[in-house]
């Protein structure tokens, strides 16, 4: 029986698809390659030493998702793909929402055709909107600022209403708080293209002198520093946080909402000191303007993931920062 995991060759997806083979777990990708190359296959395969089937095809496309199924013993799911540029999703809101949204239905009717009923789920931090107070717990009200925040929002409740109407199925949401870092081969990582709009993607171009300076989005904030804190977190934590999920799918039934994150937070400024350290290189800055749609705070309350899947982030911010630099010198 092996697991299927859509979007494998991304970010967090390749990294998730290492544990899982790791744990020697049978694996198919599948991806549209439409945020992501076809060598990550190879680097996976070269840092595990094991093989796994690969589809390339569309969630959109209904025929090739039912043919993965119908030559194949699914056991479970994990849901990376998706659209993910917040600024884009605002100008292209049609398309985010048929991408993520049609995108999740069409996996979930073919399951339920399959009869394939364990899902991982990638939500976000982002549906706790600007109105929760620090440090979010997983009962909070949720909301959205831009399209992409709302197909988490309404991902969360279409397989909330599945649920209810199928209870056999198992169903893991997890709420990613900000993902950092790269595997410590330094063979997969984050390599968005053109200019990127998350900060350490951003400082490790400045720290490789691609980028000249970083700004800082505002230091006004009710903040120690005066700058932005988020709950940073390296993405191999992350990934195993998917296998500890998964191990729990298989042991009942039901919808669980999980917050990953480490439950602290660090400013702007502390990133930046922090990559400046793990890389030896200088990150210039200058303060600018606050960017639309940011808040001050925001990190989780991991209480949740720790009781119940026995799952807590382990690697430092400085960890982050040397692997996320490892990666950012190979390329
Ligand atoms: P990513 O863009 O690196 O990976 C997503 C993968 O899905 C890509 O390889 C892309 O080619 C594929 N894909 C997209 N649409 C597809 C479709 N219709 N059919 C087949 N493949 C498709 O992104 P990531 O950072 O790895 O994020 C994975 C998931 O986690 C996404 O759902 C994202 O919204 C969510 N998430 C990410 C973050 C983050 O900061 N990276 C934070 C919270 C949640
Ligand atoms: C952003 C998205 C969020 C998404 C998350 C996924 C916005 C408004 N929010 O969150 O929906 O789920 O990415 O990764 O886009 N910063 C700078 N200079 C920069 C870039 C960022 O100062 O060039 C600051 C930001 O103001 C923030 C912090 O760095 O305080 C982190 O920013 P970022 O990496 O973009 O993540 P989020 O804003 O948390």
């Amino acid at each position: 029986m092996a697991v299927l995991v859509t979007g494998g060759a991304g970010y967090i997806g390749s990294h998730t698809c290492v544990e899982l083979l790791n744990e020697g777990e049978q694996l198919i990708i599948v991806d549209n390659f439409s945020n992501s190359k076809p060598e990550v296959l190879d680097q996976i395969r070269t840092i595990t030493g094991k093989d796994f089937l690969f589809y390339k095809a569309d969630l959109l496309d209904r025929e090739a998702i039912r043919k993965i199924f119908a030559e194949n013993a699914v056991e479970s799911v994990i849901h990376f793909a998706g659209l993910k540029a917040v600024g884009e999703s605002v100008s292209l809101p049609l398309w985010y929402y048929h991408n993520n949204i049609t995108g999740t239905l069409i996996l979930c009717e073919e399951m339920q055709r399959a009869g394939v009923k364990r899902m991982v789920f990638s939500s976000s931090a982002t549906v706790y909107g600007m109105n929760n107070p620090v440090p979010y717990r997983e009962d909070m009200p949720t909301s959205a600022t831009n399209p992409y925040g709302w197909t988490k929002v309404m991902i969360e409740q279409i397989l909330k209403d599945l649920y209810t109407a199928d209870p056999s199925f198992s169903i893991s949401i997890l709420r990613y708080f900000n993902p950092v870092g790269a595997h410590e081969s330094g063979l997969i990582g984050e390599d968005p293209n053109g200019i990127p709009n998350n900060l350490t993607p951003y400082i490790a171009k400045v720290a490789k002198g691609e980028l000249s300076k970083l700004t800082v989005y505002g230091d006004d904030y009710d903040t120690e520093d005066g700058t932005g804190v988020r709950d940073y977190i390296h993405v191999v934590d992350l990934a195993q946080g998917h296998l500890s999920a998964l191990k729990k799918l298989r042991t009942e039934t039901g919808v669980s909402i999980y917050n990953l994150g480490s439950g602290k937070g660090y400013s702007v400024l502390e990133v930046v000191k922090a990559y400046e350290e793990a890389s030896g290189r200088p990150v210039p800055y200058v303060i600018g303007p606050r960017r639309a749609g940011d808040i001050a705070s925001c990190y989780a309350d991991p209480e949740k993931a720790k009781r119940e899947l026995h799952w807590q982030a382990q690697k430092s911010l400085y960890d982050m920062c040397r692997d996320s630099w490892r990666f950012t010198e190979k390329k």
